[in-house]
Order: C-alpha cells, then structure tokens, then sequence
C-alpha cells in the first residue's frame, strides 16, 4: 500500500521554478515563457490528477457491498476523468493552509475531496440514463447502463452518493468546519443544486429559454458542485469569512464557464479525446449556451467568466497576506486555460 499522505505531499508541491515562469509571463508580460508554463502546468495537473487517483483505486472494495455493485460503482469512478473537482478542493484548501501553523493540515481535507469525485461521479450515471440524456459512452467507454444495466446503474449512482457522505463525515478535521462543509456540499448537490438544475435542463428540451434562464440552470447544473469544492476546500481548513466570500466568487465564475466549454465542446469536440459522444446536445434538442447565442460569442462568454475568477483571487489575496502563492499562480492558471479547450 502506498503511502497516501506522503505522495499528496509530492504530488500537491509547487517548484518555484513555476512561480518564476507564472510571473514571467502574466505578471510582466513575458509571451515568450508561455509554452514552458503550460506545460508545466499540465504537468503539475497531471501529479494532482494521480495523487487523487491513488485514493480513488482503494475504495467501495468493501466485502459488505454486493459485488455487482461494488464492480459497477468502481466501473464509472475508475475510468478517467479529470479530477477537477477533487483538484479544486484540495488546492483550494492547500490554498489556504497557513504554512507556519498548520503546516500539512490540508491533507486531512483527502476524503472530503475524493467523495465530491463520488458525487460527480454518480451525477454523470444518471445523467446517461435513458430516461435522461440517454448517453452510451462516458470516460471513453460504454456506460454504465450499458455496460451494466439501468437498475444496476441507478443504484451505482445511489451508492457513489450516498457513500460519499459516509466518507466525507469522516474528515479528521475540527467538527464544526467538517459539519459546515457538509452542509454546503449537500445543498449544492441536492434539489436547490444539482439535482434541481438536472430537472431545469429536462424542462429545457425542445424548448427556447433567455440568458437568465440559461445561467440559472448552469449555475445549479454544473455550477453548484464546482462552486462548493472550491468552497468546502476553505471551509474545511477553517477560512476568513471574506476569503471564503472571494473563493466562492471564483468558483462561481469557473462554474458556468465549465458549462459554455462543456457545451461548445459538445459541437466542436472531438468524441476520441472528450471520451463521449459528440451532438448529444443537438439531438435532444437541449438548452445550451451555443444554442443561444452561437459558439463564438460562447466562448468569449466562457473567457470573460474565466478572466473574473482569475481577478477574485488577485483581489482576494491583496488583503489576505497568508495565502499560498504557490497555490494562488496554480488555482489563476487552471482558471486561465479552462476556455482554452474549445481553442
Ligand atoms: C462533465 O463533467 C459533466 C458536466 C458537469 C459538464 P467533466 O467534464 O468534469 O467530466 P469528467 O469528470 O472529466 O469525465
Ligand atoms: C451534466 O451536464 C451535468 C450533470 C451531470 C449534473 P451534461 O449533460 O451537459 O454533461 P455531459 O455533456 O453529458 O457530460
Ligand atoms: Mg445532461
Ligand atoms: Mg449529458
Ligand atoms: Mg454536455
């Protein structure tokens, strides 16, 4: 068995070779140094992808889980995918880890991180159902119901979800911060979030909505689960009301920018490298950004909410002096080149 703790601490480190470059290039402006900092950045994405991957290996492999179960759940949570949600809660939290007095303490913050991927998980399950998007690849392979069945892929997402606030209970972090975060995490999943913002997009078929019904949607949808990693990673390492506050702003603004990218990628992607079907959108004549308002102004729109999230953080760590630079340089740049996908 590996140890978790010590490939986090690895894993989770910001050379400051990676400050310099950050600095080089956005702070004076430096084009020059762009492409040795994306790809260092990729790189750094990519540890944090496997350090969460490793703790994801070691779940739901418990005897007292029927095996069909078990074998689906571990299916859909094993077959790739970015990470980002874990990603957001971890460096979120490693973000704002007073390095003099808390030192690792963000560590203790792993399973909060890894059920939100759970969560995602489950959300992603459902959503291909075929009673919803009726979907059959995700992650690059069939899913879940395919691969399965639906009533087995019905209780893999009730069980990713319902296990994911078994684990997350488990936090070994004051009670009060752990309490607070579950809170927020299952009001962003439940009906005023997530679940209700599933039921917004089903209304949304086959139908016209405006740009304030689109970004209520997208805010519950996609938005609400985005949001609240980046906001349980401050709540659970104990944050200031303000630097929660500008944190959630952040998350906010990644949020419904994830959703223009996810949707214009739906388009324009390529079904090999997104790992699902490409036109899912179209076909079921689905309420999207793209549908609104085309795929260029789109992806302006998804910069512009990128470029707010990056100026939440400038703004946030002007008065709050004990933040992580590290952590600060890598939460902007994963802001930054989040619209750089559909580019
Ligand atoms: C896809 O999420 C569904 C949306 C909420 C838009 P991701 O794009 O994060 O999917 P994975 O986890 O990488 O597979
Ligand atoms: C899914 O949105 C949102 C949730 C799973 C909550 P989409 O339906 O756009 O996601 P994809 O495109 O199937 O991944
Ligand atoms: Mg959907
Ligand atoms: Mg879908
Ligand atoms: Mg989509």
């Amino acid at each position: 068995m590996p140890n978790i703790n010590a490939t986090f601490l690895d894993n989770f480190t910001i050379p400051q070779e990676y400050l310099n470059l950050y600095e080089e290039v956005y702070l004076k402006e430096n084009q020059d140094k762009l492409e040795e900092l994306n790809l260092l950045h990729k790189s750094l994405m990519k540890k944090r992808l496997q350090a969460i991957e490793l703790v994801l290996e070691t779940m739901l492999l418990d005897e007292e889980i029927p095996q069909r179960l078990s074998k689906a759940m571990r299916y859909s949570l094993l077959a790739g995918g970015k990470r980002l949600r874990p990603i957001l809660c971890l460096s979120m939290a490693k973000f704002c880890t007073n390095s003099q007095r808390q030192a690792n303490a963000w560590l203790f913050a792993i399973p909060f991180a890894v059920s939100l991927e759970m969560i995602h998980t489950y959300s992603l399950i459902h959503d291909d159902l075929p009673a919803m998007d009726n979907d059959d690849l995700r992650r690059g392979k069939p899913t879940c119901h395919k691969a399965f069945d639906e009533a087995t892929a019905i209780l893999a997402g009730d069980g990713l979800l319902t296990d994911a606030f078994y684990y997350m209970a488990d936090c070994e972090l004051p009670a009060n911060q752990v309490l607070q975060a579950l809170q927020l995490i299952a009001k962003a999943v439940g009906s005023q979030g997530m679940v209700g913002g599933q039921m917004l997009d089903m209304e949304a078929e086959q139908r016209k909505i405006n740009l304030e019904e689109l970004c209520i949607l997208n805010a519950k949808k996609t938005g609400a689960l985005i949001q609240c990693a980046c906001l349980s990673g401050a709540t659970l390492m104990g944050a200031s009301e303000n630097t929660k506050n500008q944190i959630k702003e952040y998350g906010t603004n990644i949020g419904i920018a994830f959703q223009i990218i996810d949707d214009v990628l739906d388009i324009i992607g390529d079904t090999a490298l997104l790992g699902k079907n490409v036109g899912s959108d179209e076909a079921k004549e689905k309420s999207t950004w793209p549908s609104l308002m085309g795929i260029d102004e789109s992806k302006k729109r998804a910069i512009e909410y990128c470029n707010q999230a990056v100026n939440n953080l400038e703004t946030l760590v002007k008065k709050e002096l004990s933040l992580d630079k590290g952590e600060q340089y890598f939460l902007q740049k994963t802001a930054h080149d989040m619209a750089y996908r559909v580019f």
